[in-house]
């Protein structure tokens, strides 16, 4: 057995755990720094030498990153959620610092990987993750192993354009699935519709309990994710869909309609076969974990 660690870099907090026979040893989580990209990598080494401490003989470190990743220079192209990450030399600068050769993965590739190894995907050949939470992030399993694309950014999934000209992400492009149906953007379509400060979760449950303003809102973005699905089948045709993140958490009337989505424009080429994630909040860090391998 092989002892890995894994990072999980979030918008909003670091988590760094060690993964020991598929299970989860001391991880450690703290908030994501403001102060620009070096204040970030300092902050997750700190977390990744306190974790070594406990865990010797640990021979790389999989890091998971919220962005386009040029795989071959170990950079980070961009965060489109993290202030200040562009152009980051992720890779050496952590080498760097920590003396391991560190490996890093797009945040979504890599728990599309734990949920193919350890989660909702484990009897499938084939599958495509969605994470459905400040950002919408992808990743495309096949035979085992993470399609990263020619030039890293394969399963960039919430850049695809839902709607062009509307809203704009933090990509810099207008009508991305992301800026129309991220929780950021149901938070945000909530709270000007409804005229106070309405979070992601106070939405869903405003919508189930009937309020049609909110209604409206999530509806419309489950439909966004539920017509990405059905393009992503008749593009890539996989064994299954697995839906992560914080959104997919709401749970069945979430999965329902946008099985319905998916269903109506996949127009019967091919079923959609939606599952929910397992691996929850860890997945990110199995993930970064198991890329590491
Ligand atoms: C990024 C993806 C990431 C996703 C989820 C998107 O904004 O472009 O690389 O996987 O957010 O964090
Ligand atoms: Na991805």
């Amino acid at each position: 057995s092989q002892t890995l660690v894994g990072v999980d870099l979030g918008g909003t907090k670091i988590a760094v755990a060690g993964l020991l026979d598929g299970r989860i040893v001391n991880k450690l989580v703290e908030p994501t720094p403001k102060a620009g990209w070096q204040s970030v990598l300092d902050q997750m080494a700190v977390q990744v030498q306190e974790v070594l401490r406990e865990l010797p003989g640990v021979q790389r470190i999989g890091v998971g990153v919220p962005g386009p990743l040029d795989f071959k220079n170990g950079v980070v192209k961009f965060a489109p959620n993290i202030y200040g990450f562009d152009h980051v030399p992720l890779v050496s600068y952590l080498q760097d610092k920590l003396g391991l050769p560190v490996v890093m993965e797009n945040d979504a590739n890599a728990a599309a990987l734990g949920e193919f190894v350890y989660g909702a995907a484990q009897d499938a050949e084939s599958a495509i993750y969605v994470t459905i939470s400040t950002g919408i992030g992808g990743g495309i399993v096949f035979d085992g192993r993470v399609w990263r694309g020619a030039n890293g950014i394969a399963g960039e999934i919430g850049h695809m354009i839902a709607l062009p000209g509307a809203t704009v992400s933090g990509a810099g492009q207008a009508g991305g699935l992301e800026a129309l149906a991220s929780g950021t953007a149901i938070a945000r379509d909530a709270s000007y519709a409804i005229g106070r400060k309405v979070t992601t979760a106070e939405a869903f449950q405003l919508a189930q309990d009937g309020h049609k303003v909110a209604r409206a809102i999530v509806e419309n973005a489950m439909r966004y994710i539920g017509i990405a699905l059905a393009d992503l089948q008749k593009s890539f045709d996989p064994e299954v869909f697995v839906l992560g993140g914080g959104v997919a958490e709401v749970g069945e009337y979430f999965f329902r309609h946008v099985q319905a989505a998916a269903d109506e424009y996949a127009a019967g080429f091919a079923p959609v076969v939606i599952r929910k994630a397992v691996l929850g909040v860890n997945a990110g860090v199995i993930g970064a974990a198991l890329a590491a391998r």
